[in-house]
């Protein structure tokens, strides 16, 4: 594999963000199944929990392979773990509804446009488990589908509305900017481009999401977004 000494400990620490993004994703969908109503939904969630541990240890097993000295480093990132927090708070209130639109939605959405710009850099320097990467990949999509059908149910159901949602959202998009500057940093000093990065980061959220998101003066690497979504 073609990773440069200097590039060994940017990349742990990448992937030291997406294992604790894993492990946080494995608990908050326990919880989840633990309080949705419906079989269904809980067996989604027993089974994205139990995928959300393999993805954590694939992660860790990358980290030893590439940097052990790095392995069990103190999280370096406040704003995941502040993430972390709030959203324990929404699944101990039991708001299942604003835990799918922080978990599944904007944290998976966050992931998957990480992994998907990773992986370009690993594919460009030959990493091996290509198949592995992108089967991860492939469940990490099929969670973020889910949260997104979830709250689209409720709306159409009348349980919430868009501007409500998009309410709950400013905590959680405010620490995820926080980690996409962070990150950003990363990206620049494995010379990978931090403005493709930024871009991938914007197509995550749902355009009904966009549409009723508060107006601010402040920056937002999150706003103006909507036109590209999946
Ligand atoms: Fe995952
Ligand atoms: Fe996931």
């Amino acid at each position: 594999m073609l990773v440069r000494l200097d590039e060994q400990v940017p990349i742990a620490r990448l992937l030291t963000f997406l294992e604790r993004g894993e492990r946080i994703a494995c608990d908050c969908a326990n919880t989840q199944a633990a309080l949705a109503p419906e079989r269904g939904m809980q067996k989604f969630l027993k089974s994205q929990a139990r995928q959300e541990a393999m993805h954590a240890l694939v992660f860790q097993s990358a980290i030893a392979w590439l940097a052990p000295k790095h392995i069990g480093d103190a999280p370096f990132l406040p704003a995941l773990e502040a993430y972390r927090r709030i959203l324990n708070e929404a699944l101990a209130r039991r708001d299942l509804l604003e835990t799918f639109l922080a978990e599944q939605v904007v944290l998976e959405g966050l992931g998957e446009a990480i992994l998907s710009r990773i992986e370009e850099g690993l594919v460009k320097r030959r990493a091996p488990f290509g198949g592995l990467r992108r089967m991860l990949l492939h469940q990490e999509e099929a969670h973020h589908r889910f949260g997104r059908r979830m709250l689209e149910r409720a709306m159409a159901e009348g349980r919430i509305d868009a501007a409500t949602l998009c309410r709950r959202l400013e905590a959680y998009l405010a620490l995820t900017n926080q980690m996409v500057l962070t990150l950003s940093d990363l990206f620049e000093s494995i010379a990978e481009d931090p403005s493709a990065w930024a871009s991938d980061v914007r197509k995550f959220l749902p355009e009904w999401l966009v549409a009723g998101e508060p107006k601010s003066d402040q920056p937002s690497a999150l706003r103006g977004v909507g036109s590209e979504n999946r």
